[in-house]
């Protein structure tokens, strides 16, 4: 079958169209994909779910943690018709892709959040190869455990490799003790029954701190997450049960790396083994060998090992914290490390994002840059009031852009946590000529610039991928005029 044929007749969208947020957009896809239409079903679903001893009732993609993997091929045309089982509205964000605007999944903003018992047809073209993941875009429902990879292999995949490892990484807040995320983000605000209420009524914050412009990979601490969350998870598992992946000695593995925790970074090391950073946020960089990541809420690595003989812990250790979560790589004989396994490679080489390169095919043409806006990241844990500029998020909050704009975006961080900004639909480039990503660590005291080209037209969120400090209205939207 033709499939450029197919995709347009599964596609009942027309070329024009207008998203609840108000934004007329031009669908600029139908002329990209060739591949053919990949049809799913997903269901976001309560279900227990077994953590090590423990089973816990809380909010899954049809009943597992983590959700099902999604693999397409760049070019092919994406079709989940999903249906919603929760007893709450919720949508799907496939985080990181550059779609059109109206499938990204952002209640109010580009459609109309699902209720319960209703379903919605997600239809899109995927672009670029590379590790992603789908998740709800509605208060913190995905710290609940909605959430699964979505990868997207290239047709003409240049690297070499025996085998792949997805690895998804998870801080676990629901069901362990009673406690849910939505009871955290509350008492965080201080028993308050919402960050809105509770920023009306705090007072405006005094002046900002001393800018401190310094260089990105010079580790100025701060805080990297609210709470030391005693169970993390990789691949749904806790470290006393953890994944086992097999290979054989000498295999060159590609690990993906996804952080889907709501409020926790990650250091992570395979235990004997240097890493060869292949790709971030799915894009490629110049290859560099590191011993550990450091990977921010919604962050993703690529990375390439060359197993050795043994059992080796792959361990996530939560920044800052003492908790971590653990799975092993097996090729041979030999115990097992035990569940508090921490390899010395986390204390090794740590090689950062702005350390990173841009891949060639992955780089922004050079140019001027025609519109800045300037971001002020700001609040405090006492207050719990996360904002932009001061201004905690409304959803007719627009910084504005025009389509065919070279932007550039100024993070500054004046608060004392740790910020993993992300945008929406517009991969940007870290200053200058540095790694192509989707979401940027910008932590307490610094500056972060990145560079973008305005070609997607829409309206986009822009926010903390911490899901506690965007819900408390670390959140805006770029929008095109
Ligand atoms: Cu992972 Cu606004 O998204
Ligand atoms: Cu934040």
């Amino acid at each position: 079958a033709d499939g450029k044929g197919a995709a347009a007749a599964a596609d009942g969208v027309p070329p024009g169209y207008v998203t609840p947020g108000g934004s007329r957009v031009r669908d600029t896809e139908r002329r990209r994909g060739n591949g053919p239409v990949r049809q799913m079903s997903l269901l976001a679903t309560p279900a227990p779910v077994r953590l090590g001893a423990r089973t816990v009732n809380t909010w899954t993609y049809e009943g597992a943690l983590t959700g099902p993997e999604i693999r397409v091929s760049a070019g092919d045309m994406l079709a989940v018709d999903f249906a919603n089982d929760l007893p709450h509205a919720t949508t799907v964000h496939w985080h990181g892709l550059t779609l059109r605007n109206d499938m990204d999944g952002v209640p109010g903003i580009t459609q109309d959040a699902v209720a319960p018992g209703e379903s919605f047809a997600y239809r899109f073209m995927t672009q670029r190869p590379g590790t992603y993941y789908y998740h709800p875009h509605v208060g913190v429902q995905q710290d609940r455990g909605l959430y699964g990879p979505l990868i997207i292999e290239d047709p003409r995949e240049p690297l070499a490799y025996d085998r792949e490892w997805v690895v998804v990484l998870d801080d676990w807040v629901d069901g362990v003790d009673g406690s849910d995320p939505d009871a955290i983000l509350k008492e965080l605000n201080h028993g308050m029954s919402s960050g809105h209420e509770m920023r009306a009524a705090a007072p405006e914050p005094k002046g900002p701190p001393r800018m401190l412009e310094r260089s990105h990979s010079d580790l100025l601490g701060g805080e990297a997450g609210n709470v030391d969350y005693p169970l993390h998870l990789i691949n749904g598992r806790t470290a006393d049960d953890p994944e086992t992946f097999a290979a054989a000695p000498g295999d060159r593995i590609r690990i993906r790396i996804i952080n889907a925790g709501g409020d926790t970074a990650y250091r992570v090391a395979l235990g004997g083994h240097t890493m060869t950073i292949t790709h971030t946020d799915g894009h490629p960089v110049e290859h560099a060998d590191t011993d550990t990541l450091l990977i921010g809420m919604s962050e993703r690595y690529d990375v390439l090992v060359t197993a050795k003989d043994g059992v080796f812990p792959l361990t996530a250790l939560a920044e800052g914290k003492k908790h971590l979560a653990q799975a092993l790589l097996r090729t041979g004989g030999g115990a097992a490390p035990g569940p508090g396994a921490r390899p010395r490679e986390l204390d090794g080489k740590l090689v950062t994002a702005f350390d990173l390169d841009c891949g060639e095919s992955a780089r922004l043409p050079d140019r001027e840059v025609d519109r800045r806006h300037q971001l002020v990241l700001t609040g405090s844990m006492r207050r719990f009031d996360w904002a932009i500029n001061r201004k905690p998020y409304t959803s007719s909050q627009r910084y504005p852009v025009r389509e065919g704009e070279r932007v550039e975006l100024v993070f500054r961080n004046h608060s004392p946590m740790w910020h993993p900004m992300h945008l929406h639909g517009h991969p940007f480039e870290l200053t200058y000529g540095g790694a192509r990503k989707d979401t940027v660590i910008v932590r307490p005291g610094h500056t972060v610039r990145v560079h973008l080209d305005a070609d997607n037209p829409g309206l986009w969120m822009l926010h903390c991928h911490n899901v506690y400090h965007s819900e408390s209205g670390m959140m805006t939207v770029l929008g095109y005029r």
